[in-house]
């Protein structure tokens, strides 16, 4: 973290848990055990069904409501899909665009890029995933794979606009897996997705976006990752579901550290 120049951010991740019913629960436990620290930006990414209940329950608290995906159209005849106007007038501030698990799912990086720039063009603060697999990680193509990743899908997001954007490494080995990147593995990608943002940008703003490391994050290893210079908070995946570990994560990031 490098609190001087940018904002810490500690974002869990539900992907396809929680009913509403439950989500209400989660949010009365954690409205509980909050703690009082004021660095970081606290997110919950929640399905679309528990958006409504978790922005009813967060309305007076730090904690953002955020959307796990968005469709890069404003609206019209995409059956299922939600745009980030809806999401927006529903009370999200965030949306996780090109996770690996939509990736898998046929997400291009076309697309990725078309939902960054309507998140953006909302006003949602769109927090982009990147991360490469354990054979590319092996073939040592890691760097450029992620540089290519962010390039895609960054096409076309002004300058004025880029420091709006939050970028997570998440490496797709360390993705519920229990196994966790190394702080200097997840350091060394996130240093590098800096230099990839200032050669297409500036250093200025490059020294100002949030880059976030996500996998297999947990109240044990928080504290570490975050203590890397370029780590700069969490996208959290199976500790954001238990309220007692998120917050735990949470204070790992209200530490000072040095
Ligand atoms: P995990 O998920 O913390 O359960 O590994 C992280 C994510 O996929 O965002």
């Amino acid at each position: 973290m490098n609190r001087k120049y940018r904002r810490t951010v500690i974002a869990g991740n539900w992907k396809m848990n929680k009913t509403p019913s439950e989500t209400k629960e989660f949010m009365t436990a954690l409205k509980g055990m909050l703690p009082r620290g004021r660095w970081c930006d606290i997110a919950l990414c929640v399905p679309a069904v528990c958006i409504p209940a978790a922005v009813r329950a967060m309305r007076e608290t730090r904690v953002s409501i955020g959307a796990e995906n968005c469709s890069p159209n404003p609206s019209g005849a995409y059956t299922g899909e939600i745009s980030t106007g809806m999401l927006l007038d529903a009370g999200c501030k965030y949306v996780i665009i090109g996770h690996s698990e939509r990736r898998a799912m046929g997400e291009t990086d076309q697309q990725i890029n078309a939902k960054v720039l309507a998140a953006l063009n909302a006003g949602l603060i769109p927090i982009l995933c990147c991360g490469e697999s354990l054979e590319q990680r092996e073939a040592g193509i890691t760097s450029e794979w992620i540089a290519m990743q962010i390039k895609l899908a960054l096409l076309g997001v002004p300058e004025d606009k880029i420091r709006k954007v939050v970028i997570a490494y998440e490496p797709i080995w360390a993705i519920g897996t229990g196994r966790t990147a190394t702080p200097e593995q997840a350091e060394e990608v996130c240093e590098h997705i800096r230099v990839v943002v200032r050669k297409l940008y500036s250093s200025k703003n490059a020294r100002a976006i949030s880059i976030l490391y996500g996998g297999s994050m947990n109240e044990k290893n928080a504290y570490e990752l975050l203590a890397q210079p370029d780590i700069d908070g969490g996208l959290i995946g199976g500790a954001s579901l238990v309220p007692e570990k998120f917050v735990q994560i949470i204070e790992a990031a209200n530490q000072p550290t040095d």
